[in-house]
Order: C-alpha cells, then structure tokens, then sequence
C-alpha cells in the first residue's frame, strides 16, 4: 500500500491522524507503518456503536455433570479417556496470548514467579501438572502455545532458558494470535509510537483460525487429534489433559466438555454456563439478571450456579462449525498505553479507550452439545488476575500452599 491508498484508507474510517508524524520517519518506519495500516481492520471500530445493545437469546438452565456423578462412574471414564491419550488422539493448547493488564507484571504471564523461597513460574506450574498426565500414562501430548506480537519472542525465549521445564520441546509449538486496534473513547486509534498504531490482542477466541494460519491444525490431521484441551494461561491449578474429563465428554458424545466449579454466591463474577434459545452458552457474570441469579433448580440450589473456568475441550471435527464471524465482538475497555499529543509515551493508570475481543466463551454457543463437568474449586481453580485481593497472586499461592505445592 502506498501513502495516497493509505491516506484514502484512513479517511474513510475518520482515522487521518495516524499519518500526523509520516514525514519525521525514517524508511523503514514508514514502510512499516504503511504495512501496519494496510493490515489494520478499521471496520471492527464500528462495535464501540453498538456496545450495549448485545442481544441474547431466552436463556435456560444447563445441568453439570456433579463431582458425586463423576466419581459413581470414575473408573469407567478414566479408561475411556487414557484410552484416548495413550492413542495420541488428544492435545493441549494454552491461550497465552493475553495482555495481563491487571496483574501488571512485566512480561509474560506465564513467565511470571510465584515462588516464596525459591522460584515457581506460572508455566512451570502447568507444564508440571501435564506432566502428571503424560508421565503416569508414559506418552507425549502435544501442546500448542497461543502468543501475541506483543509476547512471542519473549514466551519463546523464557520456555527454551527454563529447557521447557522438562517437557519434550519437540511437543512445545508457539503460534501468535492476531491483534487488534485500539482506540480512545471516541473511536479514534492511539498511536503507540510516532510509526505505530496502537495494538492488543484480539481475544482468545482466534486461536483456531490462528493455529491454522501458523498451518499447525496439520499436525491436528496429520495425528488424527480428536479432542483439543484450550484452557487459560492464569490458572495455576489447571488440570489439562484430564483422562476423567476426556473420557466423560467423550463417553456422553459431546462437542465440547466446559470444567466448571459451582459458584460460591449468586454474585460471584464468573461466566454462567447455561443453554440460550436451547444451544449452550455461557452468560457473563454482568449479564446475569437478578432473577437468573435467583432462580433456583428442583432440589433448590441454585439453576445457575455453575461458573466456568476457562477450560474446554473441543472436539476436532467439530471446530470447523464455528465461524469467528458468527461470534460477538466484546468492546472492552482497558489501559492503553499511547503517545500523547506532544508525542510522549504515556501508560495510563485508569482505562482510557476500548479495546475489541472475541472469546473462546462464545465459541461454546455454535456448537450444539456441551458438557458441563464439575471440578472441586479448591484444588483445581487458582487464577492469578489481579496484584492484590480477589484471584490475586496470593490468593493463588494460598491454594498453591493447600494442595501441597512447595513454594
Ligand atoms: P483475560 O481475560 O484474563 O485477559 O484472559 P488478559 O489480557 O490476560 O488479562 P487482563 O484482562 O489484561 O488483565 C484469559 C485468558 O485468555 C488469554 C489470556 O492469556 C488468558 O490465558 N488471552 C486473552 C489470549 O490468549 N488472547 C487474548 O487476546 C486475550
């Protein structure tokens, strides 16, 4: 694209300000920024319009799989699911794409140490609790790790220092997910350098068109992989690679199998997962109206009272149902570091600007069979969100503590 397309590209989109600091750049800089907007999708700008008239469909509750149903029927999906891993037809994908914002820390979340006397990385905490699979069963899982531009080199380079933290690197495949722009709250993209927009992360649900942009979903066909584990890069209690979890949702024929934990209180800020117009789906915990919140099921507990912790496996062959097209855009509204009108870099302490993201969540609605399977919350959910408080780095170690993990 040259400047004149790019000129005419930007003023379509009321976006002529990017090229304000064209002139000062050196060749390259200009060239890559030329690249960068030719890229650049200005139509998802348009979602700030409609940010707050998403339409749901009529919601309804969706049974789990309880802990006491699990265990009467154990064994028999334990084999089912080891059956399937020992066969190599299961892998494991880790969404690490993420910004952590709220945690702050610098680099990758997974590079992060929550170690008290000696160092305990986040990745190595989930490394370690696959390796409680693959070990036992003696196989090797694959296991695909979604980054970002922003994170790639970093994440890749952390994994080789730590030597995969014993894993079998040639099981290890790092793939980048696409980026968005980002805007300030009247839809204008922020420049994050005098030849750079502006850019985040645009959510975790590209990762199978990502994965096959990177031409990773061959080794999907290639291994005849039927069941693909995506969970989330935060918790450091995440059991992946589950025989149980694989075996139940094979066994009862589903497309996709959500770990759930029952919902401490009614408020608790969790996705619900429930059916909407009679498909699965998952609500967001702002989403939840005081009567869904309310409702209660026959045996009086409560009807949504299962919140979902970003751990799902998806059946292969039923991926190339889901349309990223079909999903909404959520506008969400973050910290985006700039540079200001005197074209200094400033990084914000309040959100100033939306940010766009569609999430895995919402990839559970286009398919028509889930299920929700109940894990206990105090051994296998510890989400490391936010510095202090609530799914904090403490709170996390806490859990880490009384699962008898030496921190
Ligand atoms: P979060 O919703 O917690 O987002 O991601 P985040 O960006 O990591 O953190 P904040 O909101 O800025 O503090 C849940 C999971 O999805 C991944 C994250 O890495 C985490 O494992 N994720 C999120 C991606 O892989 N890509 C994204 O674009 C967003």
């Amino acid at each position: 694209m040259d400047y004149s397309e790019a000129e005419k590209k930007l003023r379509d989109y009321g976006q002529e300000h990017i090229l304000r600091y064209y002139d000062g750049l050196d060749d390259d800089e200009k060239k890559a920024l030329l690249s960068q907007i030719e890229e650049t999708d200005f139509g998802i700008l348009s979602y700030i319009e409609g940010k707050d008239k998403v339409q749901r469909g009529v919601f309804s509750p969706l049974d789990a799989l309880s802990i006491p149903q699990i265990n009467e029927r154990r064994d028999e999906y334990y084999e089912e699911g080891a059956r399937i891993i020992k066969d190599g037809k299961a892998a494991c994908l880790l969404l690490a794409g993420g910004m952590g914002t709220r945690l702050g820390a610098d680099g990758p979340k997974g590079a992060f140490d929550l170690g008290k006397t000696h160092p305990v990385y986040v990745f190595q905490r989930l490394i370690e609790n696959l390796m409680d699979v693959t070990v036992p069963l003696a196989v090797k899982i694959h296991l695909f790790i979604m980054t970002s531009e922003k994170n790639h080199a970093r994440t890749v380079d952390f994994m080789k220092e730590h030597d995969y933290f014993g894993y079998d690197p040639s099981f290890v495949h790092f793939f980048p997910q696409e980026m968005a722009p980002a805007c300030d709250y009247n839809g204008k993209v922020y420049m994050e350098e005098k030849g750079r927009i502006a850019t985040s992360p645009n959510g975790n649900a590209g990762w199978y068109s990502s994965l096959k942009r990177a031409g990773l979903d061959s080794i999907l066909r290639d291994e005849g992989i039927e069941y693909i584990n995506v969970f989330a890069v935060d918790n450091v209690l995440q059991r992946m690679a589950d025989p149980v979890f694989i075996g139940a949702t094979s066994l009862k024929g589903c497309q996709v199998g959500a770990k759930v934990v029952r919902k401490v209180s009614p408020d608790e800020k969790v996705g619900v997962i429930c059916l909407e117009d009679g498909r699965p789906s998952i609500v967001e915990y702002y989403e939840l109206s005081d009567e869904m919140k309310d409702a209660k099921d026959a045996e009086g507990g409560y009807a949504y009272g299962y919140g979902v912790i970003l751990n799902y496996l998806f059946e292969v062959k039923a991926l190339d149902a889901v349309s990223d097209d079909l999903m909404p855009m959520h506008v969400v509204e973050k910290k985006i570091p700039f540079i200001d009108d005197d074209a200094n870099y400033v990084k914000p302490k309040e959100p100033n600007g939306y940010k766009f993201e569609q999430l895995v969540l919402d990839m559970i609605h286009q398919l028509s069979t889930c299920l929700p399977y109940e894990v206990d919350r105090d051994r296998e959910f510890a989400p490391i969100k936010n510095k202090t408080g609530k799914d904090s780095v403490e709170s996390a170690q806490k859990l880490c503590e009384k699962n008898g993990i030496k921190l």
